[in-house]
């Protein structure tokens, strides 16, 4: 059901997005690393998950975020080789050893060895279990940029392991998404000279908002499927007010299902959103009080540097031109805003209708 607000898990629950899952699923055969990139609720974790149930070979799921939220301000390797063994051993909901049982691998003769496996430990086993069955393994870390919290160096050490893994463990791929994309470049450094991963090949997928046309027929579809009659007058204001971002579509319909009638459906769906983005909007305050500010400032259409600059100060008293061009620049690789021609403007038409408030 199109209007499930789940991430969808199959193809066949999925509108549109052929394109996309066949990348994702090219990339996981013929790359040892694919990128799947794009703005929060896109639909990325479940083209994610969709491709992963249809990979031929082993595909274990990782959330990074969630593991990350589990700790305290990081990720340890000790929780995150648990989280691995978890899902290897079959007790994940989801991306557990598809199409192979716990008795195969124990048959094939390979186990964990060391009883606190490290991250390198359980790759290396993977990788073993990837040659032994002929099934290649790929695993998928939703929301990567949380990985940079791994250890205690940016997450270094994880990335020479997947360097490492890349060189010299055949049998093993992976996928990386992030709604944070200048994070995800950033964290993975296949641009950066000092890094780890530097210079190797990967695939991108891009996952874009729907346009205006299959926003409306997204509606049309979900709205049939559930039987309810809606007027095209009506479909045409959704998509006015909440464009083709499939998260926002989903919510819409599901509350109009729930409510029967088109203004309230509207309202119900900016205020689950008022509630997500308030909860996003802690986690970035987290990082610096005045990312709110900024993005309030945009919100309302000052565009501009100075304007930005001058509402900055207002506020919350003076801040240096440079201090100003990192949280811009640090708003931008979050996907929270974008420049064009020197002026900044919110990503996403519903984020910016709830930051004015
Ligand atoms: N192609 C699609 N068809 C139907 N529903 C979708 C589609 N893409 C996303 N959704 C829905 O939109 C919401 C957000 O999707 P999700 O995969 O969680 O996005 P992301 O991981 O990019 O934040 C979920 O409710 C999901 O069911
Ligand atoms: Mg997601």
């Amino acid at each position: 059901m199109l209007f499930d607000p789940r991430p969808k898990e199959r193809r066949e629950e999925m509108f549109d997005r052929e394109k996309e899952l066949n990348a994702i699923l090219r990339g996981m055969r013929d790359y040892p690393i694919t990128l799947l990139i794009g703005i929060r609720r896109v639909g990325k974790s479940s083209l994610l998950k969709a491709a992963l149930n249809e990979y031929q070979g082993i595909g274990l799921y990782l959330d990074a975020r969630r593991i990350y939220a589990a700790g305290s301000g990081n990720i340890s390797p000790s929780v995150l080789a648990g989280e691995l063994q978890r899902i290897v051993l079959g007790r994940g909901r989801f991306g557990f050893l598809r199409g192979i049982s716990v008795e195969r691998i124990n048959l094939a003769g390979i186990q964990f060895k060391p009883k606190n496996p490290t991250p390198m430990d359980v790759l290396e086993f993977l990788n073993e279990l990837g040659e032994r069955t002929g099934k290649k393994v790929v695993i998928a870390f939703d929301e990567a940029q949380y990985l940079r919290f791994y250890g205690s160096k940016g997450g270094k050490d994880l990335l020479a392991g997947i360097a490492y893994a890349y060189d010299s463990l055949p049998n093993l791929s992976f996928v990386f998404t992030g709604s944070e994309v200048g994070l995800l470049h950033d964290f993975l450094g296949i641009e950066d000279y000092s890094s780890p991963l530097y210079g190797r090949i990967y695939e991108e997928v891009e996952v874009k908002p729907f346009s205006r046309e299959l926003s409306e027929a997204f509606l049309r579809q979900g709205f049939e499927e559930i039987g309810i009659d809606v007027s095209e007058d009506e479909i045409k204001r959704a998509v006015n007010e909440l464009d083709g971002i499939p998260g926002w579509l989903v919510e819409f319909g599901f509350n109009y299902w729930k409510k029967g009638e088109f203004e309230s459906a509207l309202e119900g769906t900016l205020a689950k959103a008022r509630t997500m983005i308030k909860e996003e909007l802690l986690e970035l305050e987290k990082r610096s009080p005045r990312y709110s500010l900024i993005l309030q400032a945009v919100a309302m259409g000052l565009s501009r540097w100075s304007m930005i600059r001058n509402y900055i100060e207002a506020k919350s008293g003076p801040i240096t031109n440079a201090r100003l061009a990192t949280l811009l620049k640090n708003l931008e690789k979050m996907g929270w805003i974008k420049k064009e021609n020197d002026e900044y403007r919110i990503i996403d038409p519903v984020v910016e209708k709830i930051l004015r408030g």
